[in-house]
């Protein structure tokens, strides 16, 4: 298995261009089962994930078409020919039980295996399934699979969300675009991805507003057409980028970066002491001399501080100037960075879901690895201002979330590189 080898110690500049959205794209490539014209993504990321809900889609019968190097994906579904997400494909990647919502819309009846994915807590499926109920779906668990029924279409309704949820708000929606009358989706998500999915189905004829407040209406259409659709810029992989000189010093342009999609986070690294600078083309981060400054950081739904910028963000403050304390209150058991980042020098002390981390001058390189995918990377970036080497293995998870990771830091002077088993 390949690894990634980071010698630290060296300050940053350059530019790097963010990617689309990987959570953007993986909602939005499922829209194509709600149609039978076509649907183009543009700005799509070239990442493991992508190749994932690719074979998902084909293994259904629908057609997926990678252009331009895979940043254009043109789809058609106008031959869905099996309606059965099985569990050899759904078991890689968690983001696969988003086909549920469109097959059901469209075809009355879908055939889900549970989802395994990153190993960061349980991850139940109830609310995706609470909310097909709510738009008229019977269902039933058998074997491991959820097997979806509406004979006579779904029908539109209200799906009071009980705690707020991304992938259920990104199902209900795609389901009610084609569910007979009014929905409204209350308590809904309202993160950047949400509000793109919106926009493309949108864009395919769906009638839908109040996309990215917590109250989604949706008319119900009969059929949708083909569009084409630009994938949003990569929060997550923004909020990475921007880290990365916070924690090795220097100054990163990131190009295709915009603060609103990262409020909080910006607002944080402004109180730690960065400097940040929109530009014509992006968002540049600086970091001057001296370490930085603690912070409390506590993980919330959008708009709040992101979940998946929470292993990064405690990497940067493992050597802030006092201590900080990181409160996840998204997902149980996402602290599996921490036992990692102590090896490398950090003291962190975990209590339930609370971290709290005591800035320590220096961290040193030690071999790492990581189960899931942010973590992974707060390993590299911690690796970045180690003293010696660091070789994070399993670098598979970071395939699945960041293309081009080494030649993206080592164009800005990080000594990086992956080492082919
Ligand atoms: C999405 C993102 C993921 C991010 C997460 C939270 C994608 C592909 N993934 O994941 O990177 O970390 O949002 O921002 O977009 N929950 C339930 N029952 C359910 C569904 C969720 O209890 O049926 C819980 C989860 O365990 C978690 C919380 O709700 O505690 C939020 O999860 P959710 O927003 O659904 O995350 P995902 O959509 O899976």
């Amino acid at each position: 298995m390949d690894s990634i080898l980071v010698q630290g110690g060296t300050p940053l500049s350059g530019s790097i261009p963010i990617a689309g959205a990987k959570n953007a794209c993986l909602a939005l490539m499922p829209a194509t089962l709600l149609s039978d014209g076509p649907l183009t993504l543009s700005n799509a990321p070239r990442l493991s994930d992508i190749a994932t809900m690719t074979a998902l889609l084909r293994s259904l019968g629908a057609e997926v078409t990678a252009l331009s190097e895979g940043r254009v994906l043109a789809m058609s579904s106008h031959d869905v020919t099996n309606l059965t997400a099985d569990y050899d494909i759904v078991r890689k990647m968690r983001a696969s039980i988003l086909v549920l919502g469109p097959l059901l819309a469209r075809y009355g009846r879908a055939v889900v295996s549970l989802p395994g994915g990153c190993a960061i807590g349980a991850r139940p499926v109830d609310l995706h399934v609470a909310a097909m109920e709510a738009l008229g779906a019977t269902t039933e668990l058998r074997d491991g699979y959820l097997h979806a029924s509406a004979p006579g279409g779904l029908r539109g309704a209200v799906v009071d969300f009980p705690l707020v949820s991304v992938g259920a708000t990104e199902n209900a929606l795609m389901a009610a675009c084609l569910a007979r009358g009014t929905s409204v989706l209350r308590n809904a998500a309202r993160e950047p991805e949400i509000v793109d999915l919106a926009r493309c189905l949108r864009a395919m004829g769906a009638r839908i507003e109040g996309e990215g407040t917590s109250e989604i209406v949706v008319e119900g259409v009969t059929a949708l057409h083909g569009a084409t659709h630009v994938v949003v810029p990569d929060r997550i992989e923004l909020g990475t980028y921007m880290l990365a000189p916070a924690i090795a010093g220097g100054s990163i342009e990131c190009l295709g970066g915009r603060r609103e999609l990262l409020a909080a986070f910006c607002d944080k690294l402004e109180e730690a002491g960065l400097e940040l600078e929109e530009t014509p083309t992006g968002l540049r981060v600086s970091r001057g001399e001296g370490r930085l400054a603690p912070l409390d950081v506590i993980t919330e739904p959008f708009p709040g501080f992101p979940t998946d910028l929470q292993a990064q963000m405690m990497a940067a403050l493992c050597t802030a100037q006092g201590v900080s304390v990181l409160e996840e209150r998204i997902f149980e058991n996402r602290f599996m960075h921490a036992p990692e980042l102590m090896r490398m020098g950090a003291r962190i002390d975990v209590q339930g879901g609370t971290a709290t981390v005591t800035g320590v001058e220096r961290l040193r390189g030690a071999p790492v690895m990581a189960t899931d995918l942010r973590a992974s990377v707060s390993l590299i970036l911690a690796g970045l201002a180690a003293e010696g080497e660091t070789v994070l293995s399993r670098v598979y998870h970071l395939d699945r979330g960041y293309e081009r990771l080494e030649a993206k830091l080592s164009a800005c002077g990080a000594r990086i590189e992956r080492v082919r088993a």
